[in-house]
């Protein structure tokens, strides 16, 4: 359908979902074991209601902010997700070219299928803001080079994820068999990332779907007392640990020095982000003042993203929202997908009373019927 007909994100999926191939919908779509967590990433968004306030002018309605410094246009950033080429022939430079046009922040993933400097290259101008996902590689030398590069390519901030050493059983990710072929294919041309298919990396291959392929390779051995510090020391960017899951590490973080978490559980294993959030401006509200706090899963509505913003998050990430966008429609979709957010993020803050998303505060919200209390 003409992309005037996308009303929502929901119209973006159902679009890509007709036009994807069967592999490239197993892998964006599918989820751990029975699927349950993942599901419940949505959901739990619906367990939240507003407390609006009226009488506030906001016929200046502002949704723009920052995330590490750097401006948005609303408070929503591209969560890197693997192989956009499998939707789209142009893969990751549509999700560049869209966040230029519409003014957000992209984070690419580590295993795009673009290397990270055809995406640099890709920008719409010198200026636009890419941030970085690092899967760390066990080879600690090999780890190093990729932080370097992508340093000197202009990435502004290393998100290194933490909550997938392994890959989630995606079964029907694993019944789409992933082809040695499909990795040459789709898999990015880094100098150091490039996947030499090791043993550990083809005995994946040939057992698993793609998302245990593309992790063969990276560290099982993570720790806050050595990683963090190596990153540390290696990086003057700001880091930021993708994929904190409970109150415990998030403090953790925060008094490790780190500049930013993102609450994810990676499309779903555990408690959904929204909750994890709600427990910890519950507990530990001065976490909020010490780095900057993310959420992603599950967000497919502007309402979703004042929520998290009302519980105190900096802004949002959105994974298979813009993977479908750009199966569906390319660069143009992308931009579409940016627009019906912001126009209701936009009208949300403007039935909340609030007209700047510094006005978006605890008391603007009820959780009804909480998983948790
Ligand atoms: C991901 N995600 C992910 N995360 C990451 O750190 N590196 C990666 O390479 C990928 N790859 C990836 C591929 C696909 C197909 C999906 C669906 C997800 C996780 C991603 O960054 C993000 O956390 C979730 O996608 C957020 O949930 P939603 O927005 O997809 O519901």
């Amino acid at each position: 359908p003409s992309i005037t007909r996308i009303l929502n994100l929901h119209d973006l999926e159902r679009v890509a979902r007709q036009v994807m191939s069967y592999k490239a919908l197993a892998y964006y779509s599918s989820a751990a074991d029975d699927e349950i967590t993942h599901a419940e990433n949505t959901l739990a968004f619906r367990r939240f209601f507003f407390h609006p306030r009226v009488l506030r002018a906001v016929g200046r309605c502002d949704p723009t902010t920052t995330i590490l410094g750097y401006r948005t246009s609303i408070p929503v950033f591209v969560s890197g997700a693997a192989l956009a080429k499998l939707g789209h022939p142009l893969g990751e430079a549509n999700i560049t070219r869209g966040a230029h046009a519409t003014g957000i922040i992209q984070m690419i993933s580590h295993n795009a299928s673009l290397s990270s400097q055809q995406i640099a290259v890709a920008r719409g101008s010198p200026n636009q803001v890419l941030f970085y996902q690092l899967y760390k590689h066990k080879n600690d030398v090999v780890a190093e080079q990729r932080v370097r590069e992508v340093e000197a390519q202009g990435y502004k901030a290393i998100f290194l994820t933490v909550d997938a050493v392994v890959a989630g059983n995606r079964e029907r990710d694993n019944r789409a068999l992933f082809e040695i072929e499909d990795m040459e294919r789709t898999a990015a041309d880094n100098s150091a990332t490039q996947l030499e298919m090791d043993a550990d990396a083809i005995a994946v291959a040939e057992s698993g779907g793609t998302a245990g392929a593309l992790l063969a390779r990276d560290d099982l051995d993570l720790t806050w007392q050595t990683t963090i510090p190596w990153l540390r020391r290696i990086t003057k960017l700001p880091i930021v640990l993708k994929g904190i899951q409970c109150v415990e590490d998030a403090v953790i973080a925060a008094e490790t020095g780190l500049d930013g978490i993102v609450l994810s559980n990676h499309g779903g294993v555990a408690l959904p982000p929204i909750e994890v959030l709600y427990k910890l401006r519950k507990q530990r509200p001065d976490v909020f003042s010490r780095l900057e706090v993310y959420i992603d899963g599950g967000i497919r509505r502007g309402t979703d993203v004042l929520k998290a913003l009302c519980l105190g998050a900096r802004a949002v990430g959105m994974g298979r929202p813009f993977l479908y966008a750009q199966s569906a429609y390319g660069e143009e979709g992308v931009a579409r997908a940016v627009h019906i957010l912001e126009r209701e993020i936009i009208t949300g803050m403007r039935l909340l009373g609030t007209a700047t998303v510094a006005d978006l505060v605890p008391e603007m919200y009820l959780q009804m019927t909480p998983f948790i209390s």
